[in-house]
């Protein structure tokens, strides 16, 4: 189980995203084509939410959510897009961390 008084879960900024570049490119793949100009996007949204897990200033975590209104339900709704620990630092429990009430 891994420390929580060493991981800071914060708000992504777009000074993040070249670390989270990092962390997505294992995801997803390649690096996607103006992948950049689709960060700006988002993280200009209301509507949009990025996290990052930080320990000793790296980034080792990152999670995304939209929220969108859904007729369906008549509410909003929130849907996790991507969702990621690097390989060396899971199953410490950074992942549920971003969940947790703090
Ligand atoms: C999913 C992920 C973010 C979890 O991060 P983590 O820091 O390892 O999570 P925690 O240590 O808090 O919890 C680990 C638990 O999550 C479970 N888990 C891991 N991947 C899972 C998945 N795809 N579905 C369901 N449970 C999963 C593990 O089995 C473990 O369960 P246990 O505690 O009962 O053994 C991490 O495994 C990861 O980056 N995986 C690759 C990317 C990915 O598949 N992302 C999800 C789709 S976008």
């Amino acid at each position: 189980m891994v420390d929580s008084k060493d991981i800071k879960i914060r708000k992504a900024t777009l000074n993040d995203i070249d670390k989270i570049e990092v962390l997505l490119q294992e995801l997803i793949g390649d690096p996607l084509n103006d992948r950049r100009r689709f960060y700006n996007d988002a993280f200009s949204s209301e509507d949009y939410v990025g996290l990052v897990a930080e320990k000793e200033g790296n980034i080792i975590g990152f999670v995304d959510l939209w929220g969108f209104p859904d007729p369906g339900h008549g509410a909003v709704l929130g849907v996790i897009m991507n969702f990621i620990v690097s390989k060396e630092h899971r199953k410490m429990g950074i992942g549920a961390a971003f969940w947790r009430k703090r």
